[in-house]
């Protein structure tokens, strides 16, 4: 493991941000109510258009705003439910996790909401943007190794010390799941209000999986098990597309976890992801790097709200047409707009102009999207976009992070389509 952890400079004392005397009042309503907050689900009219073509028209998009969670991600769902109960039911004073973004956001968040100290272990690879972030919510930033793995073995030493109730796993746990549920269980509220059509398919991007497993929960709870749900990832992190190929549940070849997205680049997703996939609806769908950026940058443009390059990916599947998207011929489309941190649209715009360059060098079949993939290893230095944005280019993740990567400065590998 590597020994380069250091506290961050500058950052503010836990007890100080947390503990003002208007929260110590409060602090016993804060443990009863959600951190999370009810986010709006509006009909784009953008993607709408993109959808309905001549022989299909009246197909409808609603994006569930997610971004708009005070976390920036719907990570507070589930992880302001975790830490909300170990909080109050097994009395931690001290939240501990490894994150690469938007869990650590999150969790820095519960904290100060919750009134607790919070350590949020990154690799070093991680931006200072990101990494201020999170001190701004007055988390106790450290930096251990250039990899989640290494972050996390940190993360959990100090929980062994500081009591291990206090760490959070990103996204392999019940009351993450449970608390994700809860988007459905919103939309569902708005469908019985007759705001919104029952959806025929639900768009979610995946990483490690909790996201859809929370969704999958939700569904069943409201008795809608018939919606399918068209599981995104990228090329370059595809865990959940290896089991359905593999009818099984497996874990990718870290050489094989290549997206710049990444808080969906896991070897593989949890268990219970894969359990959930085999008994629901669920299609497994694939966009590029270059499409699920180019798909944050529209959507800013389309909906004003900037999103990073994970929840992109499953804008990217309705900017693109995906054929599995087109093969489904659904009329009522959700979109799960989960957010991120981990971007800005300068970020956005180079890994745009990087990808772009590399993108003719390669047969055309790059830019489709199917689900059989193999790998073409480029020549050129991923310090084309890692010194000029916060999103890495390589990922080699060891484990199954939320929204973690190892970033090495190795060429960049992409994936294309058979
Ligand atoms: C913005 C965003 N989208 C999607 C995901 C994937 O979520 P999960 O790991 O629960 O599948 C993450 C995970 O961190 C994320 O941060």
């Amino acid at each position: 493991m590597s020994s380069s952890s250091s506290t961050a400079a500058g950052s503010p004392s836990p007890s100080v941000v947390a503990l003002t005397s208007s929260s110590l009042v409060n602090q016993q309503q804060q443990l009863q109510s959600p951190l999370h907050v009810n986010t709006p689900l509006i009909e784009s009219l953008a993607l709408n258009k993109i959808l309905s073509t001549e022989g299909n028209n009246g197909v409808r998009v609603w994006a569930k705003l997610d971004a708009l969670q005070p976390s920036g991600s719907f990570k507070i769902r589930g992880v302001g439910l975790h830490c909300s109960r170990v909080v109050k039911e097994k009395g931690v004073k001290h939240l501990i996790c490894s994150s690469g973004g938007n869990a650590g956001k999150s969790v820095a968040y519960a904290g100060r909401r919750l009134g607790v100290k919070t350590t949020i272990v990154l690799p070093s690879t991680i931006p200072l943007e990101t990494r201020e972030k999170i001190q701004a919510e007055g988390a106790n930033v450290l930096v251990n190794g250039t990899i989640w793995d290494e972050a996390d073995i940190l993360a959990r030493e100090i929980a062994e010390r500081e009591g291990a109730d206090g760490y959070i796993h990103p996204f392999d746990h019940p009351n993450l799941w449970e608390g994700h549920s809860t988007i459905i269980d919103e939309i569902y509220a708005e469908y019985t209000a007759g705001m919104v059509p029952k959806p025929d398919a639900i768009l979610c991007s995946v990483g490690g999986g909790g996201l859809m497993i929370g969704i999958i929960q939700g569904l069943r709870r409201v008795g809608w098990d018939d919606v399918t749900i068209i599981a995104v990832e990228t090329h370059g992190a595809r865990s959940l597309a290896a089991c359905f190929d593999a009818q099984k549940h497996v874990r990718l070849d870290a050489s094989q976890v290549t997206s710049i997205c990444k808080t969906l680049a896991t070897r593989a997703v949890c268990k219970e992801a894969w359990e959930c996939a085999k008994s629901h609806p669920v299609i497994p769908a694939q966009v590029s790097d270059l499409e699920a950026v180019e798909a944050c940058l529209k959507f800013v443009d389309d909906e004003r709200v900037l999103v990073e390059p994970a929840c992109g990916a499953s804008l990217a599947v309705i900017y693109q047409k995906h054929e599995e998207l087109v093969k489904l011929n659904a009329k009522n489309i959700i979109a799960i707009v989960c957010g991120g941190n981990t971007t800005s649209i300068k970020s956005l715009m180079d890994n745009q102009r990087a990808l772009s360059a590399l993108t003719p060098t390669l047969p055309a079949a790059l830019t489709t999207t199917t689900t059989t993939t193999t790998t073409t290893t480029t020549p050129f230095a991923v310090d084309i976009i890692s010194t000029t944005s916060s999103i890495p280019s390589t990922t080699t993740n060891n484990n199954t992070p939320d929204d973690i990567s190892s970033l090495t400065s190795t060429p960049l590998t992409i994936q294309t389509s058979a």
